[in-house]
This record gives C-alpha cells, structure tokens and sequence, in this order.
C-alpha cells in the first residue's frame, strides 16, 4: 500500500546455488541432542536444562549436540543424485535478493524502496509446537528495503517503529507487545543490528518478526557466486555501490494467531456468558453474515436477494439454521463484524437490522442503504 514498496513472487525451488551463496547451506542449522534413554531429539538452546532430558526426566544421557540443517532437500528432475539436489526455501527473503536487478529494472524503481512477498516457507524444525507458533511449512512475510549506506541507520530506526505501529493499528494491546534488541551472540550470520516484534503469548514473550540490518551482505554475496552486477548506480550523486537492505521479516502463521489470542474476549451479556474474537474488522475472516430470522420461503428469498448485494464486495455468510440468538453467537465467535437480519416486517417496510458485534447495537435501515452503510463501517 504504499508508493516506495513493491511486491513480488518467487519460486518456491531455487537453485541450490542462491542456498550456498545466503550462508544458508553452511550455517542455516540448529543445535540438536538426542536422549540416549528415551530416544527424543530436542534443540539444545531451548532446553530448559541442558542436563535433563524434558521427556525421560533422565540426567547426562544427550548426546553430543550436532549442528542440524533445516532445509528441506529433494532433487530435481528423475534421477536422485548429489547434482541435482534441491531446496524448498526456508525463507522467502533470498528470492527478492536474487530478483532485485530485474524488479528495480522493470518497475523502474530508485532507491529507497522495497520489495515485498507473501508466501510459504519451510523448515525442517526439531521441535515443531505451541500449535501454529512453530511448523515445519509457514507462511512468512518480508520485505527488503534498500538504500543507501548512509541512510541505513536511519531507514533500520523507521521500520522498527512502523512495523510496530502496524501491529497495534490491526489491534494488538501494547502491553503484549515489546520490541527487543538482539544480543551480540544472538545475531544471524548478515546481521549488524536485529530488533525482535515479540508479543505476549500465554507460554511467555516470544517472536513475532525480526527487524534486520543486513547492510550489503546479500547483494554482495549474490554477485559474488553468480557473476551479475547487482550493485546501484546513483544518477543523482553519480555513485556505484551496493544498497543496504533493511528487513522486516515476520511469520503471518505466527502473527495470525497473536491475534487470534489478543481478541479472543468472554464477557457477561444479561446474565449469560459471551464468546466474542474482537478482531480488527479488516481481519475478521467473514465481514457480514445475513440471517433471516425464520426459515420461511419469503424471508429467504429476501434474504438471497441482500446477499446477493453483499457478495461482490465482502466474505459473507448466510446462516438460516438455529434459533436467531445462537447464530449471533455463533458469529460472535468467528469474529464477524456485522450480522444483518431479515424479519418479518422486511417484506412490508423492506429494511432490514444490521447489528454491531461489539456494541451489539441495532440500527433499522433500508436495504438499499446496507452497502453504503456497510462500506463507511467496514475499511479497506
Ligand atoms: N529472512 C529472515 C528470516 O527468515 P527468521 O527470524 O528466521 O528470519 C522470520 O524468520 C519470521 O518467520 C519469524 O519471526 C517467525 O515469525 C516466522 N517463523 C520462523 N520460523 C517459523 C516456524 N517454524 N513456524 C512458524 N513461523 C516461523
């Protein structure tokens, strides 16, 4: 959405070329100790005790920790052989590096600006868990912003705080959200500066996104092991060099279900207990449910028809089953922003009850004005 940001779509498959020119062939790797007595294979550096087995409850009996690569391989074409192995991508990040020439080219852009996608990422993890937060295929979001070296600082402070703004504007509560600096030890091979987006998740602070300064190590990197000319040329100051990347790269698997948890809410309504996910409307998976109070021919005809007004320009549902207190519920729960109720005076008046989600508040409208009522209330 905005002017300075581009997106893109990469293969999944890369030549295994671009995994040994990111490091990631050589150091994309987890420490791993398997229990001598019970057989499970845990990651060292997120044992609680490094003595104790979690599942056995035995002491001394891991192994010595050996680094394990979590890239997926496979081969390419019919014949398994070492020449033709393969990789799905662990992150998305490399297949923007690898395009950056020919999108800068073709969307003839200058610097400062980004490259953005959207899509899976997988990782052969050790120890998958806590439901969605960690799983061996994700879904990842990052962006690539370059500029010029000495505008890196200050491009690495900016996104920090805006990706934080993004996250309370989508309707994370800031008390469940911190951004933290990375130790020194802690960073990754490209890293001078890493900030984690860590939210409060019901086992404890953890990572949402990190926020890099990957100066020029990938540009670098890449056109050093392929051969292409990946540096910028500067038409303004008539400067060659390599841009510095800023990174956000966040987990939308991760982040949905951060969100999923911070709306999660029950509160009492007249004596009775309500679940409702007060997600963002412009998260909330179905915008508008239309219900008609009965099941009766003439009320689900009408109902089609506001359907039918409503489909092109939202996720709707139409629910006719169950009593009408349940099927509000039931939207409650899924977090539908606004229910809208076809009854019997519809079929005199031919308006309808479009009700809040959160306040619960009916207002009494026209059919023809639900769309533009709607659309005033419902952003993006
Ligand atoms: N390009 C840099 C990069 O990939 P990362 O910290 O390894 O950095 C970015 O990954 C984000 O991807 C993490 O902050 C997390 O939200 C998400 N992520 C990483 N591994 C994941 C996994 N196994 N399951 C779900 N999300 C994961």
């Amino acid at each position: 959405m905005r002017g300075d940001v581009v997106g893109l779509d990469s293969a999944v498959i890369q030549a295994p070329q671009v995994w040994v020119a990111s490091g990631h062939v050589n150091s994309f790797s987890d420490p791993l100790v398997e229990c001598r007595h019970c057989h499970n294979r845990f990651r060292l550096d997120k044992l609680e005790d490094t003595d104790q087995c979690p599942s056995c409850g035995n002491r001394d009996t891991f192994t010595e920790a050996r680094e394990f690569n979590l890239m997926f391989r496979t081969h390419m074409g019919p014949v398994e052989s070492a020449d033709n192995e393969v990789y799905l991508r662990p992150e998305t990040a490399q297949g923007i590096f690898i395009n950056f020439e020919n999108v800068r080219r073709t969307a003839r852009m200058r610097l400062p600006f980004g490259i953005a996608q959207i899509g899976k990422s997988f990782r052969n993890e050790i120890t998958p868990g806590q439901f969605v937060f960690r799983t061996r295929e994700f879904e990842q979001m990052e962006m690539e912003f370059f500029c010029r070296p000495d505008e890196a600082d200050e491009w690495f402070q900016y996104w920090i705080e805006e990706r934080r703004r993004w996250y309370l504007d989508l309707g994370i509560t800031e008390e469940n959200l911190r951004l933290r600096p990375h130790d020194d030890d802690e960073l990754s091979h490209y890293s001078t500066a890493t900030y984690d987006v860590d939210y409060r998740f019901p086992w404890g602070w953890d990572e949402l996104e990190g926020i890099a300064n990957r100066t020029d190590f990938d540009l670098k990197a890449h056109a050093e092991h392929s051969g292409e000319d990946l540096t910028y040329f500067d038409p303004i100051t008539e400067e060659r060099f390599f841009p510095h990347v800023i990174e956000p790269a966040a987990g939308a698997t991760r982040t949905t279900f951060a969100f999923l948890i911070d709306a999660y809410t029950e509160e009492e309504v007249r004596g009775e207990q309500r679940t409702v996910l007060k997600l963002d409307p412009r998260l909330a998976p179905v915008k508008v449910a239309v219900l008609p109070l009965s099941k009766k021919d003439d009320l689900v005809a009408v109902t089609a028809e506001v359907a039918d007004l409503l489909r092109d320009r939202w996720m709707i549902e139409v629910d006719v089953t169950q009593s009408i207190g349940r099927r509000y519920r039931r939207q409650d729960e899924i977090g539908t922003p606004y229910c809208v109720t076809v009854d019997f005076d519809t079929l005199d008046d031919r308006q309808v009850t479009v009700r809040d989600r959160d306040t619960m508040e009916q207002d009494r409208i026209p059919i023809e004005n639900v769309v533009g009522y709607l659309e005033s209330r419902l952003p993006g």
